[in-house]
């Protein structure tokens, strides 16, 4: 990510906590910025924790929630969150929490998928977002739906924390061959497999075919993300 690699050129990050790091893939894109960093992962999940540990078997990783974050104040240069925002019960809790373990002067990194100025094919990606996340609040899993970009921001700054930067992170549409298609119909029909009991099932269940629609007619694109590189401030 180049805006990352530029901003942190002449800065030193020796230690880094990744929250929310799931199988570890937003690991996988800082190492291109932060080679030297030690980096510590922390997710609420043990089985994507198990993942990310094969992945980056020098990565520490804890079984932690956001919100609770169980290390001294001042113990890390920086601190990032990937996708994970809206998984969040609580948003400035954990913001709270990542300010504490960071060192006054430190960063904040925030890369998360935002809901407006989408164009067809990320409204596609966008519609499947909601699907899941309809799918998991309907289980009790705490899954919103996607913020906009305003209100990324809106958070960031609401939790004291200082913007130095904030870019787009976009990557490109893909055309899905007919096996792709399918092969996300299939998902979609086992996610609705999980909520079979619930009176939502049928009206849910008219979403599939017309996801499968937009997919064919629009393609898909991953909705783009904003990147917020924040400060923590110093007294
Ligand atoms: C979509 S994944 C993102 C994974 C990775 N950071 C990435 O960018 O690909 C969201 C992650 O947030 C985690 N999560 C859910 N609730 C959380 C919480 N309260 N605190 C921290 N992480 C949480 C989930 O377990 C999941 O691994």
């Amino acid at each position: 990510m180049e805006q990352l690699h530029q901003f942190f050129q002449d800065k030193t990050v020796s230690t880094l906590l990744d929250v929310g790091t799931g199988t570890g893939s937003f690991i996988s894109v800082l190492k291109e910025t932060f080679s030297d960093t030690k980096f510590t992962g922390i997710d609420p999940d043990k089985t994507s924790l198990e993942e990310a540990t094969k992945m980056h078997p020098d990565v520490q990783c804890m079984k932690m929630t956001g919100e609770k974050l169980d290390f001294p104040d001042s113990t890390f240069d920086a601190a990032s969150i990937s996708m994970a925002m809206h998984h969040l019960p609580d948003v400035q809790q954990t913001f709270n929490e990542m300010k504490r373990v960071v060192k006054p002067g430190g960063w904040i990194i925030v890369n998360e998928l935002f809901s407006d100025n989408l164009n067809p094919a990320q409204e596609v990606h966008k519609s499947m977002h909601h699907f899941r996340s309809t799918v998991d609040r309907l289980k009790g899993v705490c899954h919103k739906e996607t913020f906009t970009r305003a209100e990324i921001l809106e958070q960031v700054e609401k939790a004291g924390l200082e913007i130095c930067v904030a870019f787009n992170n976009e990557k490109d549409r893909v055309e899905p061959t007919p096996e792709e298609i399918a092969e996300r119909k299939e998902k979609l029909t086992e996610m609705l497999g999980q909520i079979e009991d619930k009176p939502e099932y049928h009206d849910m269940k008219k979403q599939i075919p017309e996801i499968e629609k937009a997919l064919k007619q629009h393609g898909f694109q991953m909705a783009t993300r904003v990147v917020v590189i924040a400060t923590v401030k110093k007294d």
